[in-house]
């Protein structure tokens, strides 16, 4: 569904990615961890064709994305639904309005249509209807991620989710009900997902492929138990606090024995 063939990117002449390869099958989750600068948000800005590679090829749902056409992009473009960095959303514009943003700027659908689609994802996601005219100043964080999820969905029905951070700084309970909202437009829309968090507890939770970034550089690309083997340095040093609360737990609940 989305494949890197040693992708680079720079800004200017600072490289930010270099020659990155990974994979997503269609309905895979990949999870994308990386220090801070590492170059992640990058990466699922080029998924979105925000931003373009200097070299090597992007392919979407099987077409490289450097041949593709305006119109071919223009039909392809809604169905990736993009869960911005933060969750930002228009502060002005009411919960129903930033859901219905896409349809309403990029379609020709009526606004009754429209408040059909809002209603429809504010239901598939489990959010209340009722937040349909609030303003999102008025929602707790973690609502409002919630409703940045359902902006990302409403446009059509994607394939493709691509979600920048989407629990940091969350608590457990707001964490939880947005890893529902992954697992069930993985499981009921199969998308492909890219995740891109510094969860790593929670992550294993979520999928079991996961792409390392180090410096734009692809340093791991694999499942979770060779991860927690892996000898590159930089991918110890970040799994080390997670490895540390691992062996801080009593032995009979870490599987030492
Ligand atoms: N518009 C831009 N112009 C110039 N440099 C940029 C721009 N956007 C990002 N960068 C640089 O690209 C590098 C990678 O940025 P990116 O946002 O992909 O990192 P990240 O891994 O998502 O980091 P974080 O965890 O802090 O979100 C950083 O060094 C950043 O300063
Ligand atoms: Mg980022």
């Amino acid at each position: 569904m989305i494949r890197f063939e040693n992708v680079s990117f720079s800004y200017g002449i600072k490289p930010i990615l270099t020659n990155v390869s990974f994979k997503v099958d269609p309905g895979e989750t990949v999870v994308v961890f990386g220090i801070s600068g590492s170059g992640k948000s990058t990466i699922l800005k080029l998924v979105a064709g925000l931003i373009r590679p200097q070299a090597g090829r992007i392919f979407i749902n099987g077409q490289d994305m450097s041949q593709v056409s305006e119109d071919d992009w223009q039909h392809l473009r809604p169905q990736i639904g993009f869960v911005f960095q933060g969750g930002a959303l228009f502060d002005s514009m009411t919960v129903g309005e930033n859901v219905g943003y896409y349809l309403l700027e990029h379609t020709d659908k009526s606004m009754d249509e429209i408040e059909t689609t809002v209603r429809q994802t504010l239901r598939f996601l489990n959010l209340s209807e009722d937040l349909i005219d609030v303003l999102p100043d008025s929602l707790s964080g973690g609502m409002q991620r919630r409703v940045a999820i359902g902006r990302a969905v409403a446009a059509v029905d994607p394939l493709i989710m691509l979600y920048d951070e989407p629990t940091t700084g969350l608590d457990p309970i707001s964490t939880r009900a947005i890893t529902e909202m992954i697992f069930k437009l993985r499981d009921v829309k199969k998308v492909a997902s890219i995740i891109v968090t510094h969860e790593i507890a929670d992550a294993f939770g979520v999928t079991n492929h996961f792409v390392v970034l180090h410096d734009g550089q692809v340093i791991f690309n694999g499942g979770s138990t060779e991860m927690l083997k892996c000898p590159d340095v930089h991918v110890r040093e970040f799994l080390a606090p997670f490895l540390d609360s691992v062996r801080a737990l009593p032995a009979s609940l870490n599987g030492a024995t």
